[in-house]
């Protein structure tokens, strides 16, 4: 699939073509003109002029070009900048927005943030990257008469794929940017399992950041503004059996992100990671250089200043289904194309570390409704055992990861399931009712604990991420022995449904209304992330640039 950076160039010089054409064709138009006068010093004058504006702008028109978004103006320079909104929002159920100025953005339904004012929020109409480089037909136009986009002259995030040859020995396309090895930052080994070990608690460290400091917290998560009176669930830290833990270095982190981008994939839970994600990482990006835009299937935290961007891409399935609707997917009737992947899969392309699961919207019914090879309509399904279905949408997963991603780029993770905690029998508490009221850990609990998962589906994830894709590695990570004895850290009644936060009744009715598949922020998923961060920061990486 070597044709994906040759086509993004193609796609980036068609949009600046088709926008630029006007300035700049315009300002050729006059420099002719004056040259009919005979006046050459305005002439060369003029080729100074846009060499200066190419100069001057070509870094934002650059990163515009890279991350479109309903910018406002920075407050950094007092400029407004630029909306490029790609004509694929025409099929979406949006708008197709033409240019958002700042008073036009009204705040979104859900929790996304841009730093300066509650006006200026995004109306989930910031724009996914992929969708803008590979569409050459965007409609781009400026909030102001500023220059034009001009074309992006060498990709310096290029993403030349070379599937099928395990070196790729030179860049077939002239880069401006040079490769450089970054020694790793940590030296945690990766013979260490990070996944046994124990919970301690720890009240000085954490948590990793304040619930009321992270603006970019959903009211999914946020159980303490939504009711819950103990938050020693916050301060645990989990300590592996043969290596420690490092500290959460943020800073670190954004540097090791710089100029790059970082993707979870797949369902609500690594949604609930993804915010966790942000937060750990949003102190580190300057005030006003960091945002949350909302697109499609996809929720992206830009840290402006570093070119970053930590993605959600929803695919709860991985493969197609008939729930791949962000917002209208609770389908009871939940069928999916075992060996279909490509349509998400393209925006996956050229992002840096992956990080991906599905397991949870497996567990409705025993067996999984797929789609026939062949088959016309959702209507066209056989039923297939859960495992043997997993197994296929696993398969396709791996094989487009081991024939797409660039190892020497990319980084892939595979996340274990999250845990369930319905049964409060199960760890000895007969007059709970699911997770609510559980306040602690299982700290002593030895031998396994029996919450209904499906153990078989964990070990064919684990093995099909080390066995499947031989060309490119995949890390697949186990937090579900850690998350286990978390019982005490889901959201429960203290979270939203169908938008709102559970009132005083629903919250008197555990039975009924706790959520015990999520989990608060901070919280647990803060140290799956953790773990993510051991393990990159533990290996070198490549830098571009
Ligand atoms: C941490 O917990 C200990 C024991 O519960 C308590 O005495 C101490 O005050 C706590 N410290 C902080 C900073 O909350
Ligand atoms: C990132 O973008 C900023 C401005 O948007 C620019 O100053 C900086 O040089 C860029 N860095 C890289 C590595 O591209
Ligand atoms: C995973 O692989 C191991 C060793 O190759 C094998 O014993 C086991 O049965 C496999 N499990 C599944 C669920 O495929």
């Amino acid at each position: 699939m070597n044709n994906f950076a040759g086509r993004r160039k193609s796609s980036l010089a068609g949009a600046g073509a088709g926008a630029g054409a006007e300035a700049f064709g315009g300002k050729h138009a006059m420099t002719t003109s004056l040259r009919k006068g005979g006046r050459l010093p305005v002439y060369v004058a003029g080729v100074f002029f846009v060499l200066c504006v190419i100069v001057m702008y070509g870094e934002d028109i650059r990163s515009l070009t890279r991350v479109p978004a309903p910018t406002v103006t920075d407050a950094s320079d007092g400029r407004q900048k630029v909306v490029v909104v790609p004509r694929r929002d025409i099929s979406s159920s949006e708008k197709p927005a033409a240019v958002l100025h700042r008073n036009e953005l009204e705040k979104p339904k859900h929790a996304a943030v841009l730093h300066h004012s509650e006006q200026e929020k995004p109306k989930r109409a910031a724009v996914l990257h992929r969708s803008e480089q590979e569409k050459p037909k965007n409609v781009v136009t400026t909030t102001t008469t500023e220059p034009a986009p001009v074309v992006e002259k060498a990709a310096t995030k290029s993403k030349t794929k070379k599937p099928g040859s395990k070196k790729p020995k030179k860049p077939r396309r002239q880069r401006a940017a040079k490769k450089t090895v970054v020694p790793p930052a940590l030296g945690v080994p990766e013979s260490c399992d990070l996944a046994k070990g124990r919970w301690v608690f720890d009240n000085t460290s954490y948590p990793l950041y304040r619930e009321e400091e992270c603006q970019f917290l959903t009211s999914q998560v946020t159980c303490m503004k939504n009711g819950r009176r103990d938050d020693t669930y916050q301060k645990w830290r989990w300590q592996p059996k043969g290596c420690n833990m490092p500290r959460f270095d943020a800073k670190l982190f954004m540097e090791r992100l710089r100029g790059k981008r970082f993707m979870f994939v797949g369902d609500s839970l690594n949604r609930n990671q993804w915010e966790s994600m942000v937060c750990l990482l949003q102190s580190a990006v300057s005030p006003g250089k960091k945002y949350v835009s909302w697109e499609g299937q996809s929720i992206v935290f830009h840290a402006w200043e570093f070119n970053a961007t930590v993605e959600f891409y929803w695919a709860p399935f991985l493969v197609e289904s008939n729930s791949d609707d962000p917002k209208i997917h609770s389908i009871q009737d939940r069928i999916i194309k075992a060996d279909t992947i490509a349509a998400h899969a393209e925006n996956w392309r050229g992002v840096d570390y992956l990080v991906f699961n599905t397991y949870i919207w497996w567990m409705n019914t025993l067996n999984m409704k797929v789609v026939r090879p062949g088959g016309q309509s959702w209507e066209e399904h056989d039923e297939v055992v859960r495992i043997e279905a997993y197994r296929k949408v696993l398969t396709t997963w791996a094989n487009w990861v081991n024939e797409n991603v660039d190892p020497a780029r990319t980084s892939v993770f595979f996340m274990s399931m999250s845990p369930l905690h319905i049964s409060p029998q199960v760890w000895g508490n007969p007059d709970g009712i699911r997770c609510a009221k559980e306040t602690m850990p299982l700290l002593d609990w030895h031998g396994p604990l029996w919450l209904g998962m499906d153990w078989d589906m964990f070990h064919e994830a684990n093995n099909v991420s080390r066995a499947a894709s031989p060309r490119v590695p995949i890390t697949f990570v186990d937090i579900t022995t850690m998350s286990e004895r978390r019982k005490d850290g889901h959201t429960s009644v203290h979270t939203i449904r169908q938008g709102k936060v559970l009132g005083p009744e629903e919250q008197a009715d555990p039975g009924t209304y706790a959520d015990c598949i999520h989990w608060c922020l901070p919280g647990v998923p803060d140290i799956w992330n953790l773990v993510l961060y051991t393990r990159i920061l533990s290996r070198p990486a490549v830098q571009f640039g």
